[in-house]
């Protein structure tokens, strides 16, 4: 098996995803902007006898992502997972313009921008992308505004590319989530109490074990 790319690898669902990879015989190279939470997973992959490294990149940088893709071997990376993401909850008038912006940077601009890279680096043989999106994606709610529309751009680009690349061994995949107790919540006091929600752990074993078989994956809160 080839190498799995991780953003947000670090922490919460993407931790989860590269170990669960990891023991599936992905060699996994984890993205995020901060060190520390990277080489821990690093760390207990190489401890469970898996392969694992990272590169500090903030998805939100063209510049970034072009000086990381220069410095991969592309050719060895058969599946691409765009975790990394970020949420401001509350009324849209309490929101702000830097909130939208680094909403929409980091949920859809990253995504679109290293999928396109990654694609032209790769095209001949075949590659899966994963789009971690989230129920948000599927549905509007109260006080997620600016999360649900770029959940819902998230979508649209990955249906899109489903469309496009359909005759080819290029797929996306896009997966739709409930609530999940990780560290997304902990500056937020949007949801009440976060440890009602799915582990990271569940919602990754759903991922791993449909990716290759549906390009639509549905995971609905716990009732
Ligand atoms: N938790 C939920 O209830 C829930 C539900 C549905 C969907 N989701 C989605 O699941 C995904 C994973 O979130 P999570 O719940 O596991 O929360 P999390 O632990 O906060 O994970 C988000 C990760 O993204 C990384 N990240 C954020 N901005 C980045 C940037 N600009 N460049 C590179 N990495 C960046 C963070 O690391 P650094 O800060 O170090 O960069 C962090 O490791 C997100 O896309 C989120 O929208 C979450």
């Amino acid at each position: 098996m080839g190498t799995a790319v991780i953003t947000g690898g670090g922490t919460g669902l993407g931790k989860e995803l590269a170990k669960q990879l990891s023991a599936k015989g992905y060699d996994i190279l984890l993205v995020g902007r901060r060190e520390q939470p990277l080489k821990e997973t690093v760390q207990s992959i190489l401890a469970s006898g898996g392969q694992a490294s990272y590169v500090i990149m903030d998805v939100r940088s063209l510049t970034e992502i072009e000086q990381t893709l220069s410095a991969w071997d592309s050719q060895d990376i058969e599946l691409l997972v765009h975790n990394a993401g970020v949420g401001y909850f509350g009324p849209l008038e309490s929101s702000s313009d830097e909130e939208m912006v680094a909403t929409f940077e980091t949920n859809v601009f990253g995504p679109i921008r290293l999928t396109k890279a990654m694609i032209e680096a790769v095209t001949h043989r075949s590659f899966t992308v994963i789009n971690v999106i989230s129920t948000a994606g599927l549905r509007g709610k109260k006080n997620e505004s600016l999360y649900a529309a770029s959940k819902f751009a998230l979508r649209g680009f990955g249906e899109s590319l489903q469309k496009e690349y359909e005759e080819s061994q290029i797929r996306i995949v896009n997966a739709f989530m409930g609530g999940m107790n990780t560290p997304f919540w902990d500056n937020s006091d949007h949801v009440e109490d976060a440890s009602r929600f799915r582990s990271p752990a569940e919602v990754a074993e759903m991922i791993v074990s449909q990716y290759t078989e549906t390009e639509e994956i549905i995971i609905e809160s716990k009732k």
